[in-house]
């Protein structure tokens, strides 16, 4: 199946967000820590370049990513020119509360009140730019939900004296490749209408049987040493006894177990894409972009 999920929204907010670019002097880049390439939104990346603005790049939900596969992502991006990178949980106030600080050392000249930084933050829906946008400021500024495109207008905030930051909606591109679009929506960042959860989750249990047996044993009991995303399924199935009412195992129910204990968690710390997997594709803007 194919998932091609780009609400006319975002179109609209893609060419809000190009003309800021000119406006601001940094970008505050929100990625998901378990997706960093499948996450980054190449319009905005390819932007960002032509623009030459440095970015800071956030690997969020890092709670639920494998601490290793993140350590790597962000040596490989500390090692870019003009960009600097953290993990964090926008859930950690601490973490959050390190963000204006790691700003301003990117362009020490600014962030008084004659020279103020602006900053604008970017992000694919639901990857947590409004719980961070809340912790950053203080106060509630932005409605935080697991429904991914909950933020539709750009907004403009003051950080203090001397910082402000653009806040843009969740947004995703069209023409995007089917490898990054199965990574999106097992996250959770492109919407439940666009896919069938078993489609889904036969993608995301072939690479998790092939990458966390250990974790899935200790969850689902043993796997068939030639389990595949598919025989994964039936493991769950059987361990929580998912039976059709017409005869079988209840395949679809186990898909959406296996999406619902990923997305929240409870399966353990994975990531689905290392700098190496993606190793031919992270240095340049990704060609999978069709600027509309
Ligand atoms: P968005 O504006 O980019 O669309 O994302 P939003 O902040 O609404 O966050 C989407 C979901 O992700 C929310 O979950 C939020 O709590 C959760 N989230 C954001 N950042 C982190 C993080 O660093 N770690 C973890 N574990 N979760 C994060 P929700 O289910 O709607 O709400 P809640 O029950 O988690 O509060």
């Amino acid at each position: 199946m194919a998932i091609n999920w780009y609400p006319g929204h975002m179109g609209v907010a893609r060419k809000a967000a190009a003309e800021s670019m000119r406006k601001i002097d940094l970008v505050i880049e929100v990625l998901d820590a378990r997706i960093p390439y499948s996450s980054c939104n190449p319009m905005f990346e390819a932007l960002r370049r032509q623009g030459q603005r440095p970015a800071l790049k956030l690997l969020n939900k890092a709670d639920f990513a494998d601490p290793e596969h993140t350590r790597r992502w962000l040596q490989h991006y500390n090692s870019q020119p003009d960009v600097k990178a953290m993990s964090m949980s926008a859930k950690r106030p601490k973490e959050v509360q390190r963000i204006p600080g790691l700003c301003q050392a990117m362009l020490p000249g600014r962030g008084t009140r004659l020279k103020p930084l602006r900053m604008m933050i970017l992000g694919i829906p639901n990857v947590g730019k409004s719980t961070l946008m809340n912790g950053l400021l203080g106060r509630h500024v932005a409605c935080v939900g697991d429904e991914p495109a909950i933020t539709k207008h750009q907004m403009l905030h003051a950080l203090g004296t001397g910082m402000t930051l653009m806040d843009t909606p969740g947004m995703l591109w069209p023409g995007m490749t089917q490898y990054v679009s199965y990574k999106l929506a097992a996250t959770h960042g492109i919407g439940r209408a666009a896919y069938e959860d078993e489609d889904v989750a036969v993608h995301l249990a072939g690479y998790l049987v092939s990458q966390y047996p250990a974790l899935l044993t200790k969850r689902f009991g043993p796997l068939t040493t030639d389990c595949d995303g598919h025989g994964l399924l039936e493991t769950i199935a059987q361990a929580r006894c998912l039976a059709r009412k017409a005869g079988g195992l209840d395949l679809a129910r186990a898909a959406t177990t296996l999406l619902n204990e990923f997305r929240s968690g409870a399966l353990g710390r994975m990531s689905l894409e290392t700098v190496e997997q993606c190793a031919a594709s992270v240095s340049e803007p990704r060609i999978d972009i069709v600027a509309s």
